[in-house]
């Protein structure tokens, strides 16, 4: 990997203090200030909420240039890869560094492959959850607890990490796909080794035990291009949490766990599902964008176009052309069903993107807008849509976690903040506290005192 070059240095006047700021550049002409030493210097910190002028770290996996729409892994573009590789080839790529030659790959497909059964004990897990379980606090969970099951991994071991990585992969379709099993109470389809990673998913989620089934190689392959575009992007919120959670030295298994809950929310991961329901809204309603987008616009409405939007793209996201393209390519094969969705989608980009509101603050479709109806056409259902970018951001997380060990500069993530809460206060006893903080007040919602006999809390859920 080549590493960044020292281009300067910036000045900073600060409290009449005048200080020198290392510069650095990236290998595609990024350029960084190294604030590093300013709080030694200056007893001044920055404070950039969301992080969106802030590096937290020199990579060497994954660049985007968001203002182009270029997005490449180790140096190769996302199209060439989405078309031409395998889900475990890049996975092989994001985590080693380069691609692997055939003796390689087998062996690391190999080492994968024999590890996709889940420990006997885990499989009564699944069963405590209620059928309405949401499969990404499931996914999390599991993944977590797999670190109960191989006790090597809590103190970070290299001799047992690599184990552990070919572990995981091997065992996140499993997990996943049991965990849509036992929300539909259906039975577990056990792995079959002979299939590939996303054959093998597929047959675990939609065989049942009485009867043949055969993979659609249309679905294996639409379902592995899926893989491969959400394999890795940069410092991205769930990344980030991997990384400040293993920086603690907690384990891959409990930083990854932790990295899932971060994807689930729907500005990040969660933004697959719900364009699927914020299609399905608005088909419902007579299928009207212009009338949808009208209501994105009024600010009060609190209704944003989902699968729209990103923090490092102001332009099109490379993902949504390749998965644009792949939507007609699918449903003409599999899935037809997805058609009118798709003409809703079209549509609504369509409106977007010649309307003011979006073009001004270059607002575009990115990975999720499209990713959903692909995955509706070959019938992964919309709350298993988050799984599914998990599964395919995984060799991503774990590359960018390993990285973060073997960083020289590596030590534990811990921002500092700029304090505007109450100056020293003495301590009032309690008989003493009779008024009703507007601040609690509006935390609990309460309008007015509560009444003696409402303060007692009988629920026990
Ligand atoms: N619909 C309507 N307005 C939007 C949208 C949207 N999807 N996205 C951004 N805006 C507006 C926003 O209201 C703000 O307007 P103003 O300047 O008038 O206040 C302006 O554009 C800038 O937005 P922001 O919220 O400051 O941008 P951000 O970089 O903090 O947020 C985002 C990025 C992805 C969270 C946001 O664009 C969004 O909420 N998009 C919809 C959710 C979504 O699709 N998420 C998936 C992201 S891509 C895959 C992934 O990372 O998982």
């Amino acid at each position: 990997m080549k590493n960044y070059t020292k281009l300067g240095h910036a000045e900073l006047k600060v409290l009449g203090k005048t200080v020198k700021l290392p510069l650095y550049g990236g290998t595609e002409d990024e350029k960084g200030i190294d604030i590093s030493q300013l709080r030694e210097q200056t007893a001044c910190i920055t404070l950039d909420p969301g992080y969106a002028n802030t590096g937290s770290c020199t990579s060497g996996i994954t660049f985007i240039d968001g203002e182009k729409g270029i997005l490449r892994y180790r140096g190769y573009a996302i199209e060439d890869l989405a078309k031409n590789a395998s889900f475990l080839e890049v996975a092989y790529l994001l985590i080693y560094g380069e691609l692997p030659n055939p003796t390689q790959l087998s062996a690391f497909v190999n080492k994968i492959t024999r590890r996709s059964m889940i420990p006997e004990g885990m499989k009564r897990f699944f069963h405590g959850y209620p059928e309405s379980a949401h499969p990404m606090s499931i996914l999390s969970a599991m993944i977590c607890s797999l670190s109960a099951y191989y006790p090597d991994c809590i103190h970070n071991h290299p001799e047992t990490m690599d184990l552990n990585i070919c572990r995981i992969i091997a065992k996140i379709p499993s997990i996943a796909a049991f965990s849509y099993k036992q929300s539909i109470g259906q039975p577990i389809i056990e792995p079959m080794n002979k299939l590939n990673y996303t054959e093998n998913f597929l047959r675990m989620m939609f065989a049942v035990p009485t009867e043949e089934y055969d993979v659609d190689p249309v679905a294996a392959r639409a379902l592995e291009m899926i893989l491969i575009l959400h394999a890795d992007h940069e410092q991205n919120c769930s990344t980030s949490t991997v990384r400040i959670a293993g920086s603690s030295q907690a384990n891959l298994y409990a930083s990854i766990s932790a990295g899932i809950c971060a994807l689930w929310g729907y500005l990040h991961g969660g933004a697959n599902q719900a364009v699927i329901d914020m299609l399905r809204q608005i088909r419902n309603d007579g299928g009207d964008v212009k009338k949808f987008i009208r209501q994105v616009k009024d600010k009060k409405s609190g209704v944003r176009l989902m699968g729209f939007g990103h923090r490092v793209y102001k332009n099109y996201d490379p993902r949504a052309s390749i998965l644009k393209k792949a939507c007609d390519d699918v449903l003409a094969k599999v899935g037809t069903d997805g058609r009118p969705l798709l003409d809703i989608a079209k549509k609504l980009e369509n409106a977007a993107l010649h309307d003011d509101y979006f073009v001004e603050r270059k607002l575009y479709p990115n990975v999720d807008f499209y990713s959903g109806i692909i995955l509706r056409g070959i019938g992964i259902p919309s709350d298993m849509f988050t799984v599914i970018f998990a599964i395919g951001r995984l060799p991503g997380w774990i590359a960018q976690w390993l990285e973060m060990r073997e960083s020289p500069t590596f030590r534990i993530a811990r921002p500092r903040q700029i304090y505007t809460g109450n100056n020293l206060r003495k301590y009032v006893p309690l008989k003493k506290r009779e008024t009703l903080s507007k601040k609690v007040a509006s935390i609990l919602k309460i309008k007015g005192e509560p009444k003696a006999k409402e303060k007692v809390e009988w629920s026990r859920q």
